[in-house]
């Protein structure tokens, strides 16, 4: 077995780990991370799309912004679709920020590319990954590459590994799960089609939630609410162009979000999940690892990327200082943030979704409450408030 030192093990290259990474660098931090999958996998991997204002200023201030400026799309405004009409949420005008439709998988791009430029260690296709003694002052990590076993020892462990991840577990059992599955799922998929709008459309239909959101000027993003145990056999394409054209329907007509090759398809469940605390011991956990929010309300990524801030920053004082203050408030710190997008998140999807055994009666509250948000202007700025973050 190899045994070598550094200041911080990072397990997974997704945003959280690799924003962590790159914040640590600047702040003169040495860390490892190790992923399990290859580059090309993690630089693929469809995700979501929407960058709160925080989480592209963030970006821009150290420095990993260029592409996302040139090829990011700003977004000043949303629409939310019922009753066959639409009613657009201005954004800037009420909050003065904007959103950025941004593909995961470019963040993650972007911030591989800078880690590799500063010769960061990402190492990829590690397996069999393993955390421990994180009660002790000399956590640390093994894993299997190419047939050999080699062991990193930090004084610290990130837990950036998503929802699937190892690094929950070793927490052990003194963490607390909270959690909530919603009755439907998500299928999405990705189109060669010009946009048809400039901005992303939220359906809530009686057959349905749709949303209409986009990657580029030639792709379209584009989801439907399906039954919790539907395959994406049982969605052929005509059914999905069907059934997208009367959820987003307007004026009683049939509207088409814009046809194109559908390229990738894919079906999400819907959960919302929290870890209390997100940290035992040298362990602390950011991102998916720690929470899951449903995608209604476009926060997963943001979050992660506000772990690893948060993170970093924790880590930097106590180098700096000697005090953990900032390390034992982590969790804290935080969960102020996932709990608040945890109800904004919930509160999006009770509103756009129908649910098992819904009436008219069901369909209607749901009709007067978008109309309010629609209608009020405090109703419309906390929800754009909460939005662009
Ligand atoms: N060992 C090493 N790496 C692992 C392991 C493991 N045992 N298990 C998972 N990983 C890797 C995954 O392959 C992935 O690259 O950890 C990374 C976790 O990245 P994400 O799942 O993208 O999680 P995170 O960085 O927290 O970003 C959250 O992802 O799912 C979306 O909506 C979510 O946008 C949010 C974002
Ligand atoms: C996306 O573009 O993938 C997207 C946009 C908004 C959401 C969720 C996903 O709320």
């Amino acid at each position: 077995m190899t045994d070598e030192r550094t200041q911080v093990v990072i397990i997974g290259a997704g945003p959280a780990g690799l924003l962590l990474s790159h914040l640590l660098h600047l702040a003169g931090i040495t860390s490892v991370v190790l992923e399990d999958r290859d580059r090309t996998h993690i630089e693929q991997r469809v995700r979501a799309g929407v960058l709160e204002h925080g989480t592209t200023e963030i970006l821009t201030q150290t420095g990993v912004a260029d592409r996302l400026h040139r090829e990011g799309l700003v977004h000043e405004g949303i629409e939310l679709r019922f009753d066959g009409a639409g009613h657009r949420i201005p954004m800037t005008e009420l909050t003065g920020r904007h959103i950025t439709v941004y593909g995961q998988q470019e963040v993650v791009k972007d911030l591989l590319a800078r880690r590799l430029a500063d010769g960061g260690d990402v190492r990829f296709e590690v397996a069999q990954v393993q955390v421990h003694d994180v009660g002790t002052a000399e956590p640390s990590v093994t894993y299997l590459s190419e047939g050999v076993r080699h062991r990193v020892v930090g004084d610290v462990v990130a837990g950036c590994d998503g929802f699937h991840g190892v690094s929950r577990a070793a927490a052990g059992d003194t963490l607390r799960h909270l959690h909530r599955t919603y009755p439907f799922a998500w299928l999405g998929v990705l189109v060669h089609a010009e946009p048809r709008t400039r901005e992303l459309i939220y359906a809530a239909h009686e057959n349905g939630f749709a949303l209409y959101s986009m990657r580029s000027p030639e792709v379209t993003r584009l989801y439907l609410q399906v039954g919790a145990d539907e395959r994406v056999d049982s969605w052929p394409q005509d059914r999905i162009w069907a059934e997208l054209a009367v959820r987003f329907s307007l004026d009683g007509e049939p509207w088409d979000p814009g046809r194109g090759e559908i390229f990738d398809i894919a079906i999400t469940p819907m959960r919302s999940f929290v870890t209390e605390p997100m940290q035992r011991g040298r362990l602390l956990l950011a991102g998916d690892a720690a929470h899951i929010v449903p995608p209604t309300g476009a926060k997963g990524m943001n979050l992660a990327v506000h772990d690893a801030l948060l993170m970093s920053r924790a880590i930097e004082h106590w180098y700096r200082t000697g005090e953990e203050t900032l390390v034992n408030s982590y969790t804290a710190d935080a969960l102020a943030r996932v709990w608040r997008a945890q109800h904004f998140s919930w509160w999006m999807t009770s509103m756009l979704h129908r649910f098992p055994g819904d009436d008219l009666f069901q369909h209607r509250l749901q009709t007067a409450q978008l109309a309010n948000v629609t209608a009020s202007r405090a109703y419309a700025t906390a929800l754009a408030e909460n939005y662009v973050g």
